[in-house]
């Protein structure tokens, strides 16, 4: 039986580790810092601020107290450069790998660059954390590995073509993980995220994610676009289930729960049709002023999937874990915090 988030995060607090989070100054890897800190862990950040920002670090130091700050080094530099990799690791226990470039338009776009970031990247961070001995190598997979498999919901074992270069980097990402275990016996946990939201995630760019886009749009009366019919479903997952998934894929003993990868969601689909209803609601009850724009209905958009829901009942037996935020429920708190953040 795992241990459940509740005496992880006691035992963590008794026994303080060195962790190292890739893509620390990001939507994820700062959410990831927060909690670690608040737990008393040490941290070492590695960012290249492609696609992250000196503020989510700025905000975690303004929730964190003092003493919780000076446990965290941040080191600004990339994992596409071995030496860096290996500084980073350097006296490390469990590593949280989240620094790519995601988004499936960007790879379509340009596939190169996603490329490096996302295979040679990781790979420079896998043979860093083995060559530097790191306990376990815990990083973020991809729900988009399921691709063009029709099956619902997702389980671990039954993938399909992938439909994008982003997929593609994200499967080589597992089969890399998967032959470090098997040839040098090193320790990963890929875990499958299927579309994490909440604070800190960016409303701005083109590559925006939808639940923040549509935030921004409501908040500002802008128009909100939604591709295709509306009847396309993702399985949405608040960014606090996602951390909890993080602090147990690390400390797991049990060793048939190691060098696995498992699915990080709720378990349940929201079609994009509702999704809008669940954001204006909370948008217009803030304030009635907002909210007018109607959406637009546009093309569907290339390399998406129609549906997409998990099976979670893996992560919930190896790891424990035991999702605390429904859709409803996180989307309360990230209202809460795009409200504050952007009107
Ligand atoms: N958010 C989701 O719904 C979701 C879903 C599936 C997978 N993922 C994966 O989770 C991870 C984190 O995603 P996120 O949503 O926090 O994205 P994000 O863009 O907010 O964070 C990624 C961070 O990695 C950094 N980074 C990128 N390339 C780097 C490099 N070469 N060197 C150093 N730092 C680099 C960026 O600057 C950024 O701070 C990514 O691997 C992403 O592919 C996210």
């Amino acid at each position: 039986m795992p241990g459940t988030y509740k005496t992880v995060q006691t035992t963590l607090k008794s026994s303080p580790r060195t962790w190292l989070i890739t893509g620390v100054a990001g939507f994820i890897g700062s959410n990831l810092l927060e909690t670690l800190l608040t737990l008393d862990q040490k941290v070492i950040g590695l960012d290249n601020f492609s696609t992250g920002f000196q503020h989510n670090l700025d905000e975690v130091q303004s929730r964190v107290s003092d003493e919780h700050w000076q446990l965290f080094t941040f080191i600004k530099g990339d994992i596409c450069n071995l030496e860096t990799c290996r500084q980073s690791c350097s006296g490390v226990d469990y590593v949280l790998h989240q620094a790519a470039l995601g988004s499936v338009p960007r790879s379509i776009e340009d596939p190169l660059i996603t490329n490096e970031n996302n295979i040679s990247g990781f790979l420079n961070m896998l043979v860093a954390a083995r060559d530097e001995n790191v306990q376990r190598f815990v990083y973020a997979a991809s729900s988009s590995t399921y691709g063009d498999h029709p099956g619902l919901p997702k389980v671990e074992d039954e993938t399909g073509n992938p439909l994008s270069p982003y997929a593609v980097t994200k499967l080589v990402n597992e089969l890399y993980a998967e032959v470090f275990a098997r040839a040098y016996n090193f320790k990963t946990i890929g875990l499958r995220y299927f579309n994490i939201f909440g604070q800190r995630q960016d409303p701005n760019g083109a590559y925006a994610a939808v639940i923040p886009m549509w935030f921004a749009g409501l908040i500002k009366n802008d128009t909100v676009y939604i591709n295709g019919d509306g009847e396309t479903s993702r399985d949405f997952c608040f960014i606090d289930n996602a951390v909890q998934a993080n602090l147990l894929a690390a400390t797991v003993n049990d060793e048939a729960a190691v060098d696995q990868v498992y699915n990080v969601a709720f378990g349940e689909r929201t079609t994009l049709n509702e999704l809008y209803q669940l954001i204006k609601e909370r948008v217009v009850t803030a304030n009635a002023a907002t909210g007018e724009a109607r959406p637009q209905y546009r093309d569907f958009r290339a390399g998406d999937v129609r549906h997409s829901l998990a099976d979670i009942s893996k992560a919930k037996e190896h790891i424990g874990y035991d999702p605390q935020f429904s859709v409803q429920n996180g989307l309360d708190k990230a209202a809460k915090w795009y409200l504050t953040n952007l009107d």
